[in-house]
């Protein structure tokens, strides 16, 4: 595999930084460096500690573009994509909710990866983005008629059937639609009964859940036998999804055990085993490959009599996109509480990453301009919204020579942050760039006065 030199140069002055450290006795521990491998992939630090991504210095970025700004390492993505089509072969989708616009779409599309989209909102990106419909599988436990009619109207090549009231609507909508040269190929979701290792908000393979129909109980199977008779529609597989962030390889073995036992007898050519794969948010994380995922995935199904020639794929979202991206915020206050704490203010907050206050996650944060040096100072970051519930990182640590007006990253934001931002207390939503080969563009813009407005009648 070619490597861009950049790569190179920043494997080396990994190695020698962390020979460096390891002869100075200061590996690990709270006030220790960011580890480099929190990083994007062509994330290079100068002899001066200054980080610069695909060529392009992020301090001079965050001065263009202001702050707080959402950087993309399209070469980290791309990586991504190949390895997942690689590990996992034609029809494995990049699960679009991590992290979705146009030029996400057209880029995991050139990848050759299917788009899973769980609205008709996410829907109408990806056709937008010129995505075919019959590269999009479309989920959700609640479709409506209006997004099932829409989803056979531009031919998507999958859908993932989630309840005995969908299999009605879809009989309904196919009945009343005219005669195609092709039914709209389904998939049955399932639960395995799998309790994940993952915070319980995005835990989805256990008995109460949702989603799917429950194996053990009897309901996949019965949903199976209706899909098997309707004729308005193919039947190609079964899927599970059993949570996301996950970061022990047993999980998702024991889950495609269930899934591959349940399906093997039923002789569908398709099996997707769903997202959910964790990645290493801080120092000290370890998290499988995509590619040891699969591995494991393929191990258990075929242990369990799945045929070698079954269609094996996933639907991978983090672990695409999570890595790729930093969050660039400016400093605006830094208070000191003689005995308490230290709050360190910035631009932005729980409106751009609200997953420290959703699910408790944990972040790393340091200066782009000193991106290896160690962080003795203890500090919480915080938004600017109004609440004390705002906090980017509770317990983080930053450099000593911290100060008002420092550019403050924090890495590992490239996946449900952005999709899940919001315009609380009217604070706009950033823009976001990708960057690559030297070059910065813009692939959204954002969000102004103007917008906060336009939808207000
Ligand atoms: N497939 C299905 C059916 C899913 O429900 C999900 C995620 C994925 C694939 C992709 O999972 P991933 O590879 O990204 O883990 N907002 C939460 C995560 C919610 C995930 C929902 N479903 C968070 O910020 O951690």
């Amino acid at each position: 595999m070619l490597y861009p030199l950049s790569y190179w140069g920043w494997a080396v002055h990994r190695i020698v930084s962390d020979m460096t450290r390891r002869r100075q006795g200061r590996t690990g521990g709270a006030g220790a460096p960011l580890e480099p491998r929190l990083l994007p992939d062509s994330a290079w630090i100068d002899p001066s500690g200054r980080l610069a991504i695909a060529g392009v210095d992020l301090v001079g970025l965050a001065e263009r573009h202001g702050t707080p700004l959402f950087v993309y390492d399209e070469g980290h993505i791309r990586a991504r994509c190949r390895e997942a089509r690689e590990a996992f072969g034609e029809g494995v989708a990049y699960a679009t909710k991590a992290f979705l616009c146009k030029a996400m779409a057209r880029l995991a599309h050139e990848e050759g990866l299917c788009l899973d989209v769980s609205t008709g909102g996410e829907l109408e990106v990806a056709l937008a983005a010129r995505v075919p419909g019959d590269r999009l599988v479309l989920h959700g436990n609640n479709k409506s008629d209006a997004e099932l009619a829409r989803a056979l109207e531009v031919g998507v090549g999958r859908i993932v059937v989630d309840s005995f009231d969908e299999i009605t609507r879809l009989g309904r909508l196919t009945d009343d639609a005219p005669p195609r040269a092709t039914r709209p190929r389904v998939l049955v979701r399932v639960t395995p009964g799998i309790e994940a290792h993952t915070h319980e908000f995005v835990r989805t393979g256990q008995e109460d859940t949702k989603f799917g129909f429950s194996v053990a109980s009897g309901a996949a199977a019965k949903a199976v036998a209706a899909l098997e008779l309707m004729g308005g529609v193919e039947l190609v597989g079964v899927h599970a999804h059993i949570g996301s962030q996950v970061f022990d390889v047993e999980s998702f073995e024991q889950a495609a055990e269930v899934l591959g036992s349940f399906a093997a007898p039923l002789g569908l050519p398709e099996l997707v085993v769903g997202g959910g794969l964790g990645v290493a948010y801080v120092n000290g994380e370890q998290a499988p490959s995509i590619t040891e995922w699969a591995d494991a995935t393929r191990v258990a199904l075929a242990k369990v009599g799945v045929p070698p020639g079954t269609r094996v794929t996933a639907e991978p979202g983090r672990s695409i996109v999570a890595a790729a991206a930093v969050t660039l915020y400016r400093v605006g206050s830094i208070k000191e509480l003689p005995g308490v704490r230290t709050y360190v203010s910035v631009d932005g907050g729980m409106s751009d990453n609200p997953r420290p206050v959703l699910y408790g996650s944990g972040y790393e944060a340091f200066l782009p301009r000193a991106t290896d040096a160690e962080r003795p100072r203890s500090v919480r970051i915080v938004g600017k919204h109004c609440e004390t519930g705002d906090v980017l990182v509770g317990e983080a640590r930053l450099p000593a020579d911290l100060v008002v007006g420092d550019v403050l990253a924090t890495p590992v934001t490239g996946a449900y942050g952005y999709s899940m931002a919001s315009n609380y207390n009217k604070v706009p939503r950033p823009p976001v760039v990708f960057v690559a080969e030297g070059e910065a563009r813009v692939v959204v813009r954002g969000e102004t006065v103007e917008d906060l407005l336009r939808l207000d009648v």
